[in-house]
């Protein structure tokens, strides 16, 4: 299975990507958790990386592009992939577009999870992350067991002013990329409202 997850930030992309690859068994490939990773290794990337995230814009298409076409020619993504957060510009699209067709391979669907702008704020700003497991929470809708609740740590990109920028990247940049994939009748569009496990279940039925 070879699947792109899109979505505004903080639609549940990375939550109800956990849950899918339990069930599916592909990797998850997440452009963001790649240039995390990279800030907290101090790597120059990281560096590269961090001015653009902090700012709530997007990291430069050529870092992205190398980055993730790297990622692809891993082994473990020989046998499907869940990407998150990536394509996110029309070059990108066109760059993972020539990669899967080098390979001789080609893209399952495109999921794209709806939010509303509204709800996007309260979700961000009370997001949580273990940073022992990854695993992700938020302050009310689904707080960290009181076990861990000392050690979850908020995303530095999560500041409202950030998410705001983040949210404008979203629609100017990525959002354009949804019409391309449609026109190849790829796109299932999924409601990102209720809860977790009401959105897995939407999930499923589509994919299935
Ligand atoms: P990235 O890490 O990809 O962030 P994002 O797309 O903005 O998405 P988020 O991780 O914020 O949200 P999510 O949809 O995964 O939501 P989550 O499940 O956590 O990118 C970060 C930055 O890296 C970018 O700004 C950019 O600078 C750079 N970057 C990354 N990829 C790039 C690329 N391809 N090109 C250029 N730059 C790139 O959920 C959010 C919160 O809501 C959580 O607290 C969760 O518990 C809660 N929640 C989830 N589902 C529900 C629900 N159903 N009801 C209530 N609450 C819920």
């Amino acid at each position: 299975m070879r699947l792109i997850f899109m979505g505004p930030p903080g639609a549940g992309k990375g939550t109800q990507a956990a849950r899918l690859l339990s069930a599916f068994g592909v990797c998850h490939i997440s452009t963001g958790d790649m240039f995390r990773a990279a800030v907290k290794a101090g790597t120059p990337l990281g560096l590269q990386a961090q001015r653009h995230m902090s700012a709530g814009e997007l990291v430069p298409d050529a870092v992205t592009i190398g980055l993730v076409r790297e990622r692809l020619k891993q082994p473990d993504a020989q046998r499907g992939f869940l990407l998150d957060g990536f394509p996110r510009t029309v070059p990108q699209a066109e760059a993972l577009a020539a990669a899967l067709e080098a390979d001789g391979v080609a893209l399952d669907g495109v999921l794209v999870l709806e939010v509303p702008d509204a709800y996007i704020v309260e979700r961000i700003v009370g997001r949580r992350t273990d940073p022992e497991t990854g695993t992700i929470y938020h302050v009310r809708f689904d707080p960290p067991p009181a076990a861990i609740a000392a050690r979850v740590v908020q995303r530095k990109d999560d500041a409202e002013e950030v998410v705001r920028e983040r949210l404008a990247a979203y629609h100017a940049q990525t959002a354009p990329i949804v019409p391309i994939y449609e026109a190849r009748g790829l796109v299932r569009r999924v409601d990102g409202l209720g809860t977790p496990d009401e959105v897995t279940a939407r999930i499923q039925a589509v994919l299935a």
